[in-house]
């Protein structure tokens, strides 16, 4: 595995190696904020089954941060992700500074709208602008055939999918299922923030997103779904609710009124944010049409 930290270097290796092999073998891509966990792992390990060569990158994108949110405590530990991303297959890793990927104002922004009109679009202004932007950079910078996101971000990939469609990115985008810890907690890194009290009482998040799936069975519509949601989150004393939303996916628009979920044709995602002190977790359950009629 080999570590460059500039985008000329990054291109002389992928350019190397695409010329070594250039029949079929293709570059697999896992962009990331570092600080990896499992749920990274998983995305370099698909990676590195589908591809000749494996590229993460690891990159705190300050543009994809709000005035008040924690990019300066966002946490950070370069050795252990070498070694999580060599263990995990990883070929290469793009570590750049921030100068590096920013090296003058930047006059142009990748703005996608609609699809970010809700959820984390919504309570983050200016997010996923800044996701688009980085991401678009890095596709240019990485030019990959297959990039590998992960759902626990779904809002993400939707954002990421239609940019690449709209924009004719040439990239195929992996969506890869959310990693949970034993007891059913997304793997985060910003998991780290939790206080034992506060990591004990997250785990409303996942189970209340598993007993929806059972509401859903139930016949309840989108409303009573939510509410139900938002009740049994808000009993948990040191949960503090952002969002609950019940949308289709991927085009994230609210579904019919009054019409029982397990009815609905479309597939839908559960998505919720909450803050536990200072710290904000995110989780979703994706229901495609089969599982929900099946629940
Ligand atoms: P980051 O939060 O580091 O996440 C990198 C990738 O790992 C994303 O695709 C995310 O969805 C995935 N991931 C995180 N936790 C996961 C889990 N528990 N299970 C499965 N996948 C998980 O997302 C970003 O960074 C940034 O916005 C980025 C795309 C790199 C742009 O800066």
């Amino acid at each position: 595995m080999k570590v460059v930290r500039t985008i000329s270097e990054l291109r002389r290796e992928i350019t190397a190696f695409r010329s070594t092999d250039a029949e079929g073998r293709a570059v697999g891509f896992v962009p990331t904020m570092g600080y990896l966990h499992e749920g990274h792992a998983s995305l370099l390990r698909r990676s590195a089954q589908e591809n000749g060569l494996t590229v993460l990158s690891v990159f705190v994108n300050p543009i994809q941060f709000g005035p008040n949110e924690d990019l300066d405590k966002y946490p950070r530990n370069e050795e252990r992700d070498l070694q999580v991303a060599v263990e995990a297959g990883a070929d290469l890793v793009f570590m750049p500074s921030v100068v590096e990927m920013y090296p003058r104002p930047r006059v142009t922004t990748v703005a996608v709208t609609e699809v970010t009109d809700r959820l984390c679009g919504a309570s983050r202004p200016g997010h996923f602008d800044g996701v688009a932007t980085v991401v678009t950079k890095l596709f240019n910078i990485v030019q990959p055939d297959r990039a590998y996101f992960g759902l626990k971000d779904a809002q993400q990939i939707a954002v990421i999918e239609r940019m690449t469609q709209d924009l004719n990115i040439p990239v195929e985008i992996v969506p890869c299922p959310i990693v949970r810890e034993a007891d059913g907690l997304a793997m985060s890194s910003r998991n780290v923030y939790l206080s034992a009290a506060e990591r004990e009482q997250a785990l409303v998040l996942s189970r209340s997103l598993s007993r929806a799936g059972e509401w859903i069975g139930e016949g309840l519509t989108a409303d009573r779904i939510v509410a139900r949601l938002k009740d049994e989150i808000g009993s948990v004393p040191l949960a503090n609710i952002e969002y609950v939303e019940i949308l289709t996916y991927p085009n994230l628009v609210p579904v019919a009124e009054g019409q029982p979920l397990i009815h609905i044709g479309d597939s839908l995602l559960i998505a919720l944010a909450v803050r536990f002190g200072n710290t904000r977790l995110i989780d979703n359950r994706l229901l495609i049409p089969k599982e929900v009629g099946a629940e």
